[in-house]
């Protein structure tokens, strides 16, 4: 994820009159082979196994951290007691624990923190978000959003540090993916009140690279059923976070039905915005969406499409404009609120799998699993 992030920040110039200039100048990994990738970037001048020296080196005012969930805590921490302003990865700490030690230190220490997250700035799901905002949709009656990856169907895929809970975390494929399902809901102001979860360890073994198997410990799948509330009305809305979905490439979707009208957009089918009417007739329409509703304008045209690397750009974009006061009526990227807020929601999944209950999802403490 360092590299995309490198790759956005070499492409800077394509938004379109931005106000904040902004340049990678330092980058620290501990794989020289992944470090010597960066030779290629210009504005690099600092390249280093020292993570210390990237935190003191001068020109650095924020950092973006890309690492394996067990040690979110350790650096987010360390990039906000040197001063410096945080672009952190989901799942924003390997626990909900974590997460909450975060989330007070970027308080108490009045850093600028946001947490990755980046589909949300694709047009489709602005689209979604300005459908739900117009009232068009009348009263809602279910939402559905998910994340689905299918790689990991295949058995000989060597195990890593995403597939093992000592480095993932105990909440598995939530951490994983689940941050990118909840971003727009809780955004919206929909925050799972109780849930019931369904999580599956589906492939428990992987080759371990080195001609041997290792145990593959995190849950695969998880589908979560909550129940949020809306004005007066409890409405089911039901969350999928798959590594294990047959055919699914990196989709993500969301689809809000009400009894007015319905909204849906899936990365499976890019510019496909589809909308529901109920005028005598009932029917689906399908909107060709291009690069038009992105929330920064670049110079790519409105027809074209947009992809990952352009949400990502987005949501580089997202953060430095509102980092320097200047995000308007845009989209924000997650908040260290929202992603304490998925934590909370993931370790009621974790009790209501346990013990096979219907789960209160409370928004102030940490509970025991
Ligand atoms: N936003 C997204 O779409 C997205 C996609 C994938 C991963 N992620 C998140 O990004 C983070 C990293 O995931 P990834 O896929 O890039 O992982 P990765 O394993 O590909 O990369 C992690 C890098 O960290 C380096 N590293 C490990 N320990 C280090 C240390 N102590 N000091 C310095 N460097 C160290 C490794 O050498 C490696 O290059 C995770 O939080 C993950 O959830 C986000």
């Amino acid at each position: 994820m360092g590299k995309e992030a490198a790759s956005a920040f070499g492409r800077w110039f394509a938004l379109n009159n931005f106000p904040t200039p902004v340049a990678l100048t330092a980058v620290c990994d501990l794989n020289p082979e992944v470090l010597s990738w960066y030779d290629a970037v210009p504005s690099v001048e600092l390249l280093t196994t020292n993570y210390k020296e990237l935190l003191a080196h001068a020109s650095v005012d924020v950092v973006y951290v890309a690492l394996p969930h067990n040690l979110h805590k350790k650096y987010y921490l360390e990039v906000l007691e040197a001063g410096k302003d945080l672009l952190g990865e989901k799942p924003f700490g390997i626990d909900l624990e974590a997460a909450l030690e975060i989330k007070e230190a970027a308080d108490k220490l009045g850093r600028f923190v946001r947490c990755s997250s980046e589909m949300p700035f694709l047009p489709g799901p602005q689209r979604v978000i300005k459908e739900v905002l117009s009232g068009r949709l009348g009263q809602i009656i279910e939402i559905k959003a998910g994340f689905l990856h299918s790689s990991d169907l295949d058995p000989t895929k060597p195990i890593n540090w995403k597939r093992q809970t000592q480095f993932c975390g105990e909440i598995g494929v939530m951490g994983d993916l689940g941050m990118h399902v909840l971003h727009v809901p809780l955004r919206l102001g929909w925050k799972p009140k109780r849930l019931y979860a369904q999580l599956q360890k589906i492939i428990t073994e992987r080759p371990d690279g080195k001609g041997g198997k290792a145990e593959c410990d995190t849950w695969n799948n998880a589908i979560l059923n909550t129940q949020v509330e809306i004005g007066t009305e409890e409405v089911p809305m039901t969350l999928e976070m798959k590594r294990i979905a047959p055919g699914e490439t990196n989709t993500w979707y969301i689809e809000v039905l009400g009894t007015k009208g319905g909204v849906k957009y899936s990365t499976k089918d890019t510019k496909a915005l589809w909308t529901f009417i109920c005028e005598g007739e009932q029917l689906w329409q399908r909107t060709d969406l291009g690069f038009k509703g992105m929330p920064f304008p670049t110079i790519t045209g409105g027809i074209f499409e947009p992809g990952f690397p352009d949400c990502f750009m987005q949501m580089l974009a997202a953060y430095v404009a509102e980092r320097a006061g200047v995000l308007n009526d845009r989209f924000g990227c997650v908040t260290p609120q929202e992603a304490l807020d998925s934590h909370y929601v993931f370790n009621a999944a974790l009790r209501s799998f346990a013990g096979h209950t219907v789960e209160n999802v409370h928004y102030y403490q940490a509970e025991p699993v």
